[in-house]
């Protein structure tokens, strides 16, 4: 399974990608990190009905894990789709440290966040601040998430003046990129990724940009079969 190894000195971090690999990622937690066995899985609804949730939770309690689960926002009060940009907050992020001492988090535990680039994004600044930061691992779940948010250690949290006003630099301990969970995503959010993965060739990488091109026709492919 390819691996990329991001070179930051004390803070380097391996970046896994594959297909069907949520099934390893309790093996490999236990194996690479030495981390301590409380975890909080913060996400949200809609990621929690998908079909791979309940069973990533289960490995990890087996594995020997304490695993509390954490939706922004909290399930009982939305049902629809919300608008996740608008939880991107500092009462979201107070809710979190409320729930990380509810499941008795310390500097030993770790946050993993699932979801797009706005879970990501919050629930990045909340395990960075918590008593001054603890252990993060992102498995991002959007095409957006994958290839840009969840790599380069910027978490954000907006103000009713403007987005990701308020943030931190800080790096996960690992990110898990399974591209198998991309099947359940919207074409919008699709679209929205593969314009992050064209401004990429378009600003830094030339071949990059003509690998685009001559594969364009697989992209469209990929996006009519979205919903
Ligand atoms: N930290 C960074 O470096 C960085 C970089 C770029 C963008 N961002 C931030 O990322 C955010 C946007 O993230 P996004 O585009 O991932 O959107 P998002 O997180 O809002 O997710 C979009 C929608 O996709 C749904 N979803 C997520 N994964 C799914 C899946 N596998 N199947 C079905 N539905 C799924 C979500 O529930 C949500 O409704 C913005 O807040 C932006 O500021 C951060």
């Amino acid at each position: 399974m390819p691996e990329i190894n991001l070179k930051l000195h004390k803070n380097s971090y391996p970046i896994i990608i594959g297909s069907k690999i949520l099934t390893g990622f309790a093996k490999a937690l236990k194996q690479r990190l030495f981390l301590g066995n409380r975890l909080v899985i913060v996400t949200n609804p809609t990621l929690r009905r998908l079909n791979w949730f309940n069973p990533l939770c289960k490995r990890l309690s087996r594995a020997g894990y304490k695993v509390g689960v954490v939706s922004v926002p909290p399930e009982a009060t939305h049902r629809r789709e919300p608008d996740l940009e608008k939880f991107k907050s500092n009462q979201m992020a107070m809710y979190l440290y409320g729930e990380f001492l509810k499941n008795r988090l310390d500097r030993t535990s770790t946050v993993i966040a699932v979801g797009g680039g706005t879970t990501g994004d919050l629930a990045s600044f909340a395990a960075s601040t918590y008593m001054r930061g603890i252990n993060l691992i992102h498995i991002p779940t959007t095409l957006l998430a994958q290839v840009d948010s969840s790599i380069g250690g910027k978490t954000a949290i907006n103000l009713p003046q403007g987005k990701n006003l308020v943030g931190t630099f800080y790096q996960p301990r690992m990110v898990y990129i399974d591209i198998d969970v991309l099947k359940s995503l919207p074409r919008r959010e699709i679209r929205c990724g593969f314009a992050e993965i064209v401004k990429y060739g378009v600003i830094k990488d030339g071949s990059f940009f003509n690998y685009l091109e001559e594969n364009i026709e697989v992209i469209q492919d990929i996006i009519k079969s979205k919903n």
